[in-house]
């Protein structure tokens, strides 16, 4: 698509994709690099006068694109370029026969409303709330680490609690294995799922009868802030309460390196019955640096289909 002087192509390979890298977050730039290989993602660029100004980032499993990242320079947002990445992504699409687009965005940010517009111009559901996201001062930790469930948390029988960075390569391949619908822990919540190096004095493991059974993965996202990626347990009556094991331990390894994190981000899922006890006996008791919320949308795009 050309548009004066907007020109907006797909990209075919990760030597295209380089000067449009600091559009997107480094998490992806791994994804972004896979360009040109089979199950590659797709890419569209957008530039002015030969300056990289927009990027929209998708990958497509079976008939499903994820759109992972939707991106406009500040310099040259509110010019209509948002909205032109999307249709054109979506024509391309709907042409290699995917049937739906969807996509997770936070809100509130700098430009979320910005990002509403555009989604309810380009015929997309309405965002529908997926996931609380909380960012809490260092200050907080130190509040929660007084709590009384924090200091009464023993692991289960049979539990014993480990470095992820003990995880046996043996374990690993099973774990990696196990991914898929029908495994016993969501995907989503894989301990392999984000591809960035794990913070390794953080992530901790769960072993009960001597099987991996659960995990606490963090990652350093930015200097002085932590992320509490995935905290997962399997669910079994002998570990009931496992969960907030690995949190207390967690917590304590973030508080024993004095000065050096400032701020922890984790997210639930509106759905787990962990976000009403993060709600109640969390929240209320720690300063919380931002509360923000994850909302998914999506939209059919096959030819026919009635949205
Ligand atoms: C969201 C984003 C991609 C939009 O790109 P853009 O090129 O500015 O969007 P457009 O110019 O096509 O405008 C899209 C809509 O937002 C509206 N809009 C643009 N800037 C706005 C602003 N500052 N406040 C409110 N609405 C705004 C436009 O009017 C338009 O709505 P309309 O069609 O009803 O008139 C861009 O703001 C951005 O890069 N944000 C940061 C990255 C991000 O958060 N991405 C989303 C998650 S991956």
């Amino acid at each position: 698509m050309n548009d004066g002087d907007l020109h907006v192509r797909r990209l075919a390979s990760a030597a295209d994709a380089l000067p449009f890298a600091p559009l997107t977050f480094p998490t992806f730039h791994r994804t972004l690099f896979a360009l040109g290989h089979e199950s590659g993602p797709v890419m569209l660029g957008a530039s002015r006068r030969g300056e990289p100004v927009g990027l929209a980032l998708a990958i497509v499993k079976s008939d499903t694109a994820q759109l992972l990242s939707l991106a406009v320079a500040t310099h040259a947002r509110g010019t209509g370029i948002g909205g032109k990445l999307m249709v054109e992504l979506e024509s391309i699409l709907r042409g290699e026969g995917v049937a739906r687009m969807e996509l997770n965005f936070t809100d509130p940010n700098a430009t979320s409303e910005a990002w509403r517009r555009l989604l309810r111009r380009a015929g997309w559901s309405e965002p529908t709330p997926r996931m609380r996201l909380f960012t809490l001062g260092r200050g907080s930790l130190e509040t929660v680490a007084r709590a009384r469930w924090m200091s009464r948390q023993e692991p289960p029988v049979d539990c014993a609690l480990f470095p992820w960075t003990d995880l046996t390569s043996a374990e690993e391949g099973e774990l990696r294995a196990e991914v898929g619908p029908d495994s016993w822990f969501p995907p989503v919540l894989s301990p392999f799922a984000m591809a960035d190096p794990i913070d390794a004095r953080l992530s901790v493991g769960l072993r009960y009868q001597g099987r991996v059974a659960g995990w606490l993965i963090a990652h350093r996202i930015a200097e002085g802030t932590v992320r509490y990626t995935s905290l997962f347990v399997r669910q079994v009556s002998g570990l009931r309460g496992a969960g907030l094991v690995l949190l207390a331990e967690s917590i304590r390894r973030q508080l024993s390196d004095p000065g050096r994190d400032v701020a922890a981000t984790f997210g639930i899922e509106i759905q787990n019955p962990l976000l009403a006890f993060a709600e109640r006996r969390l929240i209320p008791h720690v300063e919380v640096v931002a509360l923000r919320t994850s909302f998914t949308s999506g939209k059919w795009i096959e030819p026919g289909h009635a949205s």
